[in-house]
């Protein structure tokens, strides 16, 4: 019999990944509180066919007086926390947002958490924190070997949880999905940067060679997993989630132009990302030792993405002059 989940407080809830866990657990007939800054990732859009079953609070999770009030009220049972500053290109520029909220903001929902003896924390951290590899897979006790901004706050993030459980027998567990794709991406990510450019044929950017290697994880496997990791994981371990579907960026690129039927002429090698990252993969036997495993194809992922972007043009609509000022500065010329 499915263990009954009461209320799961589910942060960064309006963001990519956040919300199809949110869709997911509203069909599961989860109860769920979402605490949201709405930054310029996060949006209700993503939201609105569950708006009516779920509880929404547009609050910084470095507010603190404000979470400790709606943790006051709302007494969730077990906490999952996505919200996070997430694009490694933003962190380059800038990594404050990136230390105050993926680093204060995760010691506040800590500090929350054991005063108010949630029973269960699941902390989204990333297969970032490993660093890069040329081969293998990394395993959850291989060292943390973050080499950017972002995944460096996110190795931080994970440190304090690890501390807490450690310290104060804080019933948490740390989850490292690799690289997510699917609907609803912002459009700062390759594979929706690259939908959406090319949709409107402007120049496609690939950085350096495009050489750069990438394990591609659906958001839908991927909030399932956090799903299967709620119900059956155990305190105070780690679970990675992947898919082993890896492949260049350069070959993800040239199938997108190519069910979009645009020339390849559209490509624009640009200057690298400094210390870009060459591959991350995972190694996901503890996570199918749950009886968890990816279920959606890459090129079938990839075509439904494609086909999702071209059908809600009014989503891009409002944020395209906004991005377009954004790519301006990330992708210089070579
Ligand atoms: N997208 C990926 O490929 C990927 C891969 C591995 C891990 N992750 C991790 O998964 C989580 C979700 O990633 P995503 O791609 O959905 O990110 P996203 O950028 O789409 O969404 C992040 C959400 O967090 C909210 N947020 C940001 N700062 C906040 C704050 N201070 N207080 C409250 N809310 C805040 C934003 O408004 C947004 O809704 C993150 O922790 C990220 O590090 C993402």
């Amino acid at each position: 019999m499915r263990k009954r989940i009461r209320k799961i407080l589910v942060t960064g809830g309006a963001g990519f990944i956040g919300s199809e866990f949110v869709r997911q657990g509203v069909k599961k007939g989860y109860s769920i509180i979402v605490v949201d800054k709405l930054t310029y990732a996060g949006d209700t859009a993503r939201l609105k066919s569950v708006w009516g079953n779920i509880t929404f609070y547009k609050t910084d999770i470095c507010e603190r007086k404000k979470i400790h009030a709606i943790f006051k009220k709302e007494l969730p049972e077990t906490v999952i926390h996505f919200a996070a500053e997430t694009h490694v290109d933003r962190s380059i520029q800038n990594a404050q947002p990136f230390i105050k909220t993926n680093v204060e903001g995760t010691q506040n929902l800590i500090d929350l958490a054991r005063e108010f003896k949630v029973k269960k924390f699941i902390h989204i951290s990333t297969d970032e924190i490993y660093g890069e590899s040329r081969t293998g897979y990394f395993k959850e006790n291989d060292p943390l070997g973050a080499k950017n901004p972002y995944s460096s706050t996110k190795a931080a993030g994970e440190l304090l949880i690890k501390a807490a459980i450690h310290t104060f027998q804080f019933p948490a567990i740390i989850i490292r999905p690799a690289n997510n794709y699917g609907p609803w991406q912002y459009p700062e990510k390759l594979i929706p940067v690259i939908v959406v450019k090319a949709g409107n044929n402007i120049k496609v950017p690939v950085y350096g060679k495009g050489e750069q290697v990438r394990e591609w994880l659906h958001v839908s496997d991927c909030a399932s997993a956090v799903d299967a990791i709620l119900r059956k994981g155990k305190a105070g371990d780690i679970y990675n989630i992947g898919s082993y579907y890896e492949q260049e960026n350069i070959k993800t690129v040239k199938m997108i132009l190519d069910q979009l039927k645009k020339p390849h002429t559209l490509i624009e090698f640009v200057k690298d990302r400094p210390g870009h990252d060459f591959r991350y993969s995972v190694d996901c036997a503890k996570l199918h030792k749950l009886g968890w495993k990816a279920k959606i194809d890459f090129s079938i992922g990839l075509k439904e993405t494609i086909v999702w972007y071209t059908e809600h043009p009014s989503w891009l609509k409002h944020k395209l002059a906004f991005l377009k000022k954004y790519w301006q500065k990330v992708y210089a010329k070579k």
